[in-house]
């Protein structure tokens, strides 16, 4: 059943479903390609601290805001805002929402083309050498080549253009296909498989010859780096912790509006928060290792992972195998998150402007693909646009605490979290007390600092 006036709204089925489903959104690239190469460009240990944190005190309360005002109100972010503050600007919230969903979708869904690319490789390497595992290549002329294919597939242009619009066309197909039945369905299997293949990857990875030095660098804080460079850090941990959490664009009030009235939203932000984080962790913990064991420097940025991953697969028996069902599993992961993304604009273009949902995914599929060509095509554009979130999200996640703490009554937030007294909420005053002041003057003095850090490096004469 698609929403629209005529029958109820879609919604979740059970509640794992909807752990699954935003645990879906939340889990994906953001975990295991973003997460271990920002976390390696920005010294390991300290940022992964800096990172648990922001998660804990400021994510877990912005997920739950969302949840508040997506349930609450029924809508997508814009009409949510509209209907809970009519007569305000709140709405426009929605509107930086949908902007960054454009931005987010664009390069995001070219990355996701990257796994596909992957995928195809190994099945062509299987069927090219009439092996399941790699030949004997020393570890030095393994890493060239694969950072060789990497590079030669990059420049090549066509061919990550040609995997994005399989992403996106699978993506929109499965939008206009419905909330339920869409996503629900595949997440509730595919997303446990991902994590045993990530833990079989990290048992390769951490019984490597000189992999102990990747632990090492993962979860020993070393400060120095921090003293050198602390805005970066701390910024990029700030957007990395909303961007893995899919927070601060409206993607879970737009899920929130699809829970069951009697689901506990604080439990499953937690769980959410806490499978996130776990799983970018043991993505951590499958990549670093091989990192040192092979010698691939920590802060070699975007294609961290996908030059990383194949000299670990190149290490196990039947290596092209486990090559191909861990892209799988990845694409997949990437999916679930691409889903969420159009849906946020689906969800408004069919409820604002009174669009189908499927003309709706139609006009945002082209659109994106747009920008997302634009990504493939220039990799200044694709840093941008990868960049952006981490300014794009806390900014949204602002006005989002903002709105639950300083202008939503108390008893709205409290009644919609205790599902109107059903469930205990001991916490409140410690939630209450993140999203009126931790939460907004944390991002705030971030967001400023962060502006004046790149305007800076944009304009190095100025100051
Ligand atoms: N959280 C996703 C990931 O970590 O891969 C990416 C993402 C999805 C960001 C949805 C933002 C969003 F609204």
């Amino acid at each position: 059943m698609l929403q629209g006036d005529t029958g109820p709204r879609d919604s979740f089925s059970s509640k794992f479903g909807v752990i699954a489903a935003a645990a879906g959104s939340a889990i994906g690239l953001g975990n295991i390609w973003r997460f271990p190469y920002v976390a390696g460009q920005n010294g390991g240990g300290a940022f992964l601290i800096i990172y648990l944190l922001f998660i804990a005190a400021i994510g877990i309360p912005v997920m739950m805001s969302e949840f508040v005002i997506g349930r609450s109100a029924q809508l997508n972010p814009v009409g949510a805002f509209k209907k809970i503050a009519p007569g305000k600007k709140w709405y426009l919230i929605g509107l930086l929402g949908v902007v960054s969903a454009f931005i987010i979708l664009a390069f995001y869904t070219v990355v996701a083309g990257w796994t596909l690319e992957y995928l195809v490789q190994s099945v062509k390497w299987i069927i090219f050498s009439g092996r399941i595992g790699f030949s004997e290549m020393d570890n030095v002329a393994l890493k060239e080549f694969f950072s060789n294919h990497y590079r030669g597939f990059i420049d090549g242009r066509w061919r990550p253009i040609l995997w994005f619009a399989v992403m996106m066309g699978f993506t929109g197909y499965i939008v206009i296909s419905g909330v339920k039945n869409g996503i629900e369905k595949y997440a509730k299997i595919l997303m446990p498989l991902l994590f045993l293949l990530l833990v079989i990857l990290v048992i390769r990875s951490v019984t490597l010859e000189g992999a102990g030095e990747g632990l090492v660098f993962l979860f020993r804080p070393d400060f120095s780096l921090l003293r050198e460079t602390p805005v970066k850090i701390i910024i990029e941990a700030l957007g990395q912790a909303f961007f893995s959490l899919s927070i601060g664009m409206g993607t879970l009030i737009t899920y929130g509006s699809y829970i069951q009235k009697k689901e506990n939203l604080a439990n499953t932000a937690i769980s959410v928060a806490a499978a996130d984080t776990f799983i970018a962790v043991v993505a951590g913990m499958a990549i670093f290792p091989a990192v040192f064991a092979f010698g691939i420097d920590p802060g070699e940025g975007p294609e961290l992972v996908y030059i990383t991953l194949p000299v670990i697969f190149q290490r196990m028996a039947g290596g092209l195998i486990w090559a191909f069902l861990f892209f799988l599993l990845l694409c997949f992961a990437a999916i679930t998150s691409t889903i969420s993304v159009l849906e946020v604009i689906v969800a408004y273009f069919s409820e604002q402007l009174s669009m189908s949902r499927r003309n709706a995914a139609i006009l945002a599929m082209i659109s994106v693909g747009f920008l997302g060509v634009l990504c493939a095509f220039s990799e200044e554009i694709f840093g941008i646009f990868n960049a952006s979130p981490d300014l794009l999200l806390p900014l949204g996640g602002f006005f989002i605490v903002v709105f639950i703490g300083w202008f939503l009554p108390k008893d709205k937030s409290k009644r919609e979290l205790s599902s109107d007294g059903s469930h205990r909420t001991r916490y409140y005053n410690l939630f209450l007390f993140l999203v009126k002041f931790v939460a907004p003057l944390a991002i705030a003095f971030l967001f400023v600092l962060g502006v004046y850090s790149r305007l800076i490096t944009l304009f190095p004469g100025a100051n």
